[in-house]
């Protein structure tokens, strides 16, 4: 499994395109959250091993957010003489495991362009109409914005759009520059477990393809500060829910809503250059996929294809 992982939807990717300095582009805080995660399974002695001959900023850096006895076990591991085959496994381990962290922070330019022709299913944001016009919403793990954008064509009063990458955030912020959507879309930087907003300071939540029942991509802790900011009888709608979170959802008291596909949907890149950068880039794994954009010369590759469940579902809670 070393340079692969499965995406939030189940695609595979290949870490090779990043090095091990490019996790320098975290804050601590993320960082911190980042080396918690219990399920990448990244250990001191792992960043240990992949910090010989790294960026000594980096491994200061990693040292800062680790806990005193966790250090120990770090330096000891940083110290001790390795053979160069097991500094590049745990470099590949640790870049496989945070593929996605480093898309959203190093390359969110390329996350925008993969998620732009990503679209959700319409009939998720016809059947949540009645809780987006004239609401506040808080568009949680917001990116480069897709769900603000999409609430948009159903008059919100205001959408809060949270996100804790700051490269997404950037790029969103130049988006509501650019169409005139300051008055709309309030950006901010935040993490689901510590929203900079005020106790049922908004009607609804929305979090699309973000949250998920980890702790570090919210969890317990961040369903708790969903329904801390949401006001009495608000709701919180989690849009495309990753399929192995659908119990953890259903025990939390969410419904679960799939819409029919008549249809089949598909990702509709911009150009037929971009779908085989993209597929390059994230399905490389997919030969099939990538047979497929170049059989067809098309820019518009099936869910199915890239083996991806659909964006046509998603789960509500009354607060
Ligand atoms: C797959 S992207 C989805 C982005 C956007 N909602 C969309 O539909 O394109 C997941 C997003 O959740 C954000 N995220 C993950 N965990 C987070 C956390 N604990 N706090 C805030 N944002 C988080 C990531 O930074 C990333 O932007």
């Amino acid at each position: 499994m070393s340079g692969i992982e499965k995406d939030h939807n189940g695609a595979v990717s290949l870490s090779d395109p990043f090095v091990i300095d490019d996790l320098l582009i975290f804050d601590n805080d993320t960082l911190r959250a980042l080396i918690n995660d219990k399920s990448f399974a990244l250990t001191p002695i792992l960043f240990g091993k992949a910090m010989h001959d790294a960026d000594a900023r980096l491994a200061q850096r990693i040292a800062s957010v680790l806990t005193d006895s966790e250090r120990d076990i770090f330096s000891e591991s940083l110290a001790a003489s390795i053979p160069e085959q097991d500094v590049i496994a745990s470099r590949r381990q640790i870049l496989s495991a945070l593929f996605w962290e480093l898309t959203y922070w190093k390359t969110p330019e390329l996350y925008e362009e993969l998620t732009e022709g990503e679209n959700i299913h319409p009939g998720i944001f016809e059947n949540i109409h009645p809780y987006i016009k004239d609401k506040i919403i808080l568009d949680a793990g917001a990116g480069s914005g897709r769900a603000s954008i999409e609430c948009l064509r159903h008059d919100p009063k205001r959408i809060y759009a949270i996100e804790r990458s700051k490269g997404l955030l950037h790029i969103l912020k130049e988006k509501i520059d650019r169409e005139g959507l300051t008055q709309w879309i309030l950006p901010k930087h935040g993490e689901f477990t510590d929203l900079p907003l005020e106790k049922n300071s908004v009607d609804t939540v929305i979090a699309c393809s973000s949250f998920t029942s980890k702790p570090e991509q919210g969890g317990k802790r961040g369903l708790k500060e969903f329904k801390r900011v949401t006001r009495p009888n608000g709701m919180i709608i989690i849009i495309w829910p990753n399929e192995n979170d659908l119990q953890w959802f259903l025990k939390e008291g969410f419904t679960y809503e799939a819409l029919p596909v008549n249809k089949e949907m598909s990702i509709r890149f911009k150009t037929l250059g971009s779908a085989i950068r993209m597929v390059k880039r994230f399905y490389k794994k997919n030969i099939f996929a990538m047979k497929y954009v170049l059989r067809s010369g098309k820019p518009e590759v099936p869910f199915s294809v890239l083996g991806v469940k659909p964006p046509h579902d998603y789960c509500w809670l009354q607060v």
